[in-house]
């Protein structure tokens, strides 16, 4: 960089940090590269034929599809999504609690830009997305940090951090979580946990941002109630996407939440984009409205678990023994592997080597620590790519264990 263009940076450009997941990008694109990186859905099982069907409506509706929309967003989606959204949030909600965004990351930027002033506290699960807890941290936001087991955040823990923070003269704003099918953890915030959540949040006068782009990918058990639809004091925005269900190309998602919230959000948003591409949300809806993306969702769900039950049978038949700790993700895209004995970034050097790809853990923790864990996304290298690519990371895990002797 020019020392003029250095000279000229804001203070906040300055401690940038740039997102791990999308800087490997090129590299995973790579010919011969398999990637367990991205938390990419297969493309195999996009619905071209289906979504192509629904072009009609630029022949259709293209004057005014083609021009400048409301940055609410495309009204007809949004009627859409009060009714196919309805069960999950407890009952419809109204337009101006429903806000279209560029991707569900785009929530978790606007609320960050509504509520987080430079040296706030966000609260959020200790290992959690890094997409969305750097764009926070580029903000000027810190970090409260919660553990988690398989039944997600120690909810428990939440109220004390807060006091102490607050005693501190740290000003917290919002508790980040990803209720199901933790990205990258895999694991599911139980019920009893979400009611305290619940409650915790109203105690201490918190919002809570509800990330939620897997909860339509369950392979297993029951649905689980939303933060949303348990809360009832207005302090919940819910984050939903069509990345994981559709195609994350269209960069269609949305918000829901308490209208005076939604209202600032948009107006931040204004300013960022002016409106969510109204091409995509118009082939979105027509899709969405033809019944398709009902009918998909099933689809989506068999093929994920099969290629779970794929990753898993190859991680027994190929990783040494008693060298890796894992918990069998119940829905969404990810393992999330500790390996007590090999660091995280000394494994990954050595399956670059051997042309395979995953993430380290240490970018997913906002305060620090996991070096010696990882992510594997089972939803996009196919079966075969699969089984060579963890026979390649388990030789790569014992020529590590045997140098270290
Ligand atoms: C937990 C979580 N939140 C948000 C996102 C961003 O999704 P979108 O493509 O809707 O921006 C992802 C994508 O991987 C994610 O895993």
């Amino acid at each position: 960089m020019s020392d003029t263009i250095q000279g000229l940076l804001s203070q906040s450009a300055k401690g940038i940090k740039p997102s791990p997941i999308r800087e490997m990008f090129h590299l995973i694109r790579k010919p011969g590269m398999i990637s367990f990186a991205g938390g990419m859905p297969d493309p195999d099982i996009f619905p071209v034929e289906q979504f192509h069907q629904g072009a009609d409506i630029l022949l259709e509706e293209g004057r005014d599809i083609l021009q400048y929309g409301v940055t609410e967003g495309y009204t007809p989606l949004k009627e859409f999504l009060s009714r196919w959204t309805a069960p999950k949030m407890g009952r419809e909600p109204s337009m101006d609690e429903i806000l279209i965004t560029s991707g569900s990351s785009q929530v978790a930027d606007l609320l960050t830009r509504a509520t987080v002033d430079r040296g706030d506290y966000v609260v959020c699960e200790e290992t959690s997305f890094l997409g969305n807890t750097i764009n926070m941290y580029n903000q000027g936001a810190n970090f409260l940090t919660i553990p988690c087991d398989e039944n997600g955040m120690l909810v428990e823990k939440i109220s004390n951090a807060v006091d102490q923070a607050r005693a501190e003269g740290k000003k917290v704003k919002f508790i980040y979580t990803i209720p199901n099918f933790h990205n990258p953890l895999g694991c599911t915030l139980s019920l009893e946990r979400r009611k305290e959540l619940v409650a915790v949040a109203k105690d201490k006068e918190l919002l809570i941002l509800e990330d939620d782009p897997y909860g339509c990918v369950r392979f297993e058990g029951d649905e689980l109630p939303t933060l949303y639809s348990l809360d009832d004091a207005g302090l919940v925005l819910y984050a939903g996407s069509f990345s994981k269900i559709l195609a994350p190309g269209t960069r269609v998602a949305w918000a829901i939440g308490p209208k005076d919230l939604i209202r600032t959000m948009t107006i931040f948003k204004q300013g960022v984009d002016t409106c969510t591409s109204v091409v995509a949300q118009a082939l979105v809806y027509k899709y969405c409205q033809s019944g398709n993306l009902d009918a998909f969702l099933p689809k989506i769900v068999s093929h994920y678990r099969a290629k779970r039950d794929a990753m898993e049978a190859a991680f027994s038949k190929y990783l040494p023994k008693g060298e890796v700790q894992y918990v069998t993700p119940k829905g969404g895209f990810f393992y999330w592997l500790t390996t007590p004995n090999i660091r995280a970034e000394d494994l990954f050097q050595r399956c670059l080597e051997k042309k395979v790809a995953f993430v380290c853990g240490a970018p997913f923790f906002p305060n620090g620590g996991g070096e010696h864990s990882f992510r594997m996304c089972f939803t996009f290298a196919s079966p075969e790519e699969t089984d060579r690519g963890i026979k390649a990371m388990g030789e790569a895990m014992k020529e590590l264990l045997a140098e270290k002797g």
